[in-house]
């Protein structure tokens, strides 16, 4: 993980970390009044959008990091290259996707470049192998051997 600045990064990772904030002002987050944006890039450019939903029995509730991958899935997207998310975070700590998001982020893309940033220009930079060390995933379904249940 390293923290930078907005400003240290090039062109393609501050417009993904801009697409993300606008995502965010879409957020329906009226319990909580907690908004997040995320923004998915694919290989071939493609963008997919995320917000956080609250839904009034709370736990139905739906992260911004989950519903860009959903909906990169549901299209078709398969290769995704970078996510930014934006939240509010502290001045200068940016906000941490939460476990469930960890997990998703690990199964559906284990490769991506990651950008969590504040609306000030924090920005940490991560892999998802570091947010979910020693990780359970699609492999431990494929080498579960033939145990009989
Ligand atoms: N939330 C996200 O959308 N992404 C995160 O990375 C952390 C938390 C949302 C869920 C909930 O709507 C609100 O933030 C407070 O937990």
């Amino acid at each position: 993980m390293k923290r930078l600045q907005l400003s240290d990064l090039d062109e393609t990772a501050r417009r993904l970390i801009d697409q993300a904030a606008g995502a965010r002002a879409n957020a329906h987050a009226p319990y909580s009044g907690f908004t997040v944006g995320a923004a998915l890039r694919c290989a071939k450019g493609n963008l997919f959008l995320g917000c956080n939903i609250e839904i009034s029995s709370y736990g139905l509730t739906m992260c911004a990091e989950r519903v860009a991958l959903f909906a990169g899935r549901a299209a078709g997207a398969q290769a995704f290259e970078a996510m930014a998310v934006v939240g509010p975070g502290s001045e200068t700590s940016p906000t941490p996707p939460c476990g469930a998001c960890r997990q998703v982020i690990w199964d559906l893309a284990p490769d991506m470049d990651i950008y969590l940033a504040t609306p000030g220009g924090s920005v940490d930079i991560c892999k998802p192998e570091d947010l979910l060390p020693h990780p359970f995933g699609p492999s431990q379904l494929a080498e579960r051997g033939d145990e009989t249940p």
